[in-house]
């Protein structure tokens, strides 16, 4: 069992993860599973400090833009799906979402994330028009698109646009269990297809899942892990899977925030210059979630940046925490919880180290 395996078996473990050896299935379940707070603390000072070797102390951030909650889609586990007749619908208008920019650009972010259901009223001549105007507005900022499964044209002409990075979490890398998450119409396939549809058009590409979310075995977070191993992408979103009251997941625990740290790190390892959020449901599901995730290996923060009328209505989860705060108290907020770990806040695009950006302006 692997509770009972040595320390020095299991330090050895994190070793080979860093010098990018494959581990076995048995070996990433003990990495999973062991529970021993010496070998955990292990771990994540081992992903602290690849992290700091290649981005330094800095902690980028990007400035989220919820900017409709519509939604095609109905995923069991999410809050604004189509089928939750509660949820109260918005849409931002496009001199809206340019304000939220405007806002933020005087705050200090350089990248701006369009995150919203899959929203036909959107149609890709709208979001082209969107980008446009916010990159002719700041072009020395990074948009970063996340409005789920699109096809490759749209997502080309998004690239062409000015769009920089996407994100698309894979949810799972298990199929059967992707498919006990979402409803019959959509498919794990094409989700995939996605992914490597907007690798090849040039863009940073985010992938992520949620951790605990429900039915998740630790074979599934394997084979998400050789997922990751495989596709190499520039950012990874990873957060807690957090029960809505109005899905069919209601009664499901919410995963756990020592399991999403532990996966943080064990992503940094595996990935030492991604891009890895220390994400809001992880802030929510432990008050000290962010900063936590910080010290065991993300470098980027996500404060939102979407107008205060409207954020509680962006709700994928219960209580998700940052509704109520305008802008300029969410990144003060942030600013000063990131100091308390010892790092600092970044003005700067914070691109992936590849695309060459990241350089400091303060
Ligand atoms: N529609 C876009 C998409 O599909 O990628 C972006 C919006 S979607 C709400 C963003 C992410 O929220 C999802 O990829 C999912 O991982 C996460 N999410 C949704 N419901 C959640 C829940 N109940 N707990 C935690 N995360 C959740
Ligand atoms: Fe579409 Fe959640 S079901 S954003």
């Amino acid at each position: 069992m692997a509770e009972t395996q040595s320390l020095s078996y299991l330090c050895g473990l994190a070793d080979k993860l860093e010098k990018s050896q494959n581990l076995s299935d048995d070996e990433l379940h003990s990495v999973l599973l062991c529970d021993n707070p010496d070998f955990i603390h292990y771990l994540s000072e081992k992903a602290r400090t690849v992290r700091e070797k290649i981005y330094g102390k800095d902690v980028f951030i990007r400035g989220l833009i919820e900017f409709t909650n519509y939604c095609k889609n109905n995923c069991k586990y999410c809050g604004i799906r189509c089928g939750n007749k509660n949820a109260e619908r918005y849409r931002l208008s496009e001199k809206e979402i340019i304000s939220c920019c405007d806002t933020g650009y005087e705050l200090g972010f350089r990248t701006f994330v369009l995150q919203g259901g899959e929203d036909t009223y959107f149609t890709d001549d709208r979001i082209v028009s969107i980008i446009r105007k916010i990159k002719s507005r700041y072009p020395d900022t990074a948009i970063t698109l996340s409005i789920g499964e699109k096809d490759k044209e749209s997502f080309r002409s998004f690239f062409e646009a000015g769009a920089d990075r996407y994100l698309l979490r894979h949810e799972t890398a298990d199929k059967e269990h992707y498919n006990m998450l979402h409803p019959s119409d959509m498919s794990f396939e094409h989700r995939m297809q996605c992914l490597y549809d907007l690798r090849e058009i040039g863009f940073q590409v985010g992938c992520g899942m949620m951790i605990g979310s429900p039915y998740q075995t630790t074979e599934s977070l394997i084979k998400d892990l050789r997922f990751l191993q495989k596709f190499k992408p520039e950012m990874v979103g990873t957060g807690p899977f957090i029960p809505h009251r109005d899905t069919e997941f209601a009664a499901f625990p919410p995963g756990s925030a020592e399991m999403t740290v532990r996966l943080i790190s064990i992503i940094r390892l595996i990935l030492p210059d991604v891009l890895l959020p220390a994400t809001t449901a992880l802030g929510t599901i432990d008050p000290s979630g962010r900063e936590k995730g910080l010290k065991a290996g993300a470098n980027v923060v996500m404060p939102n940046l979407s107008p205060t009328a409207v954020r509680n209505k962006y709700s994928l989860y219960d209580n998700k925490i940052c509704t109520g705060d305008e802008s300029a108290e969410c990144i003060r907020c942030i600013t000063s919880r990131v100091s308390q770990t010892g790092y600092r806040v970044a003005v700067s695009r914070g691109d992936h180290i590849r695309y060459g950006n990241s350089v400091l302006t303060q």
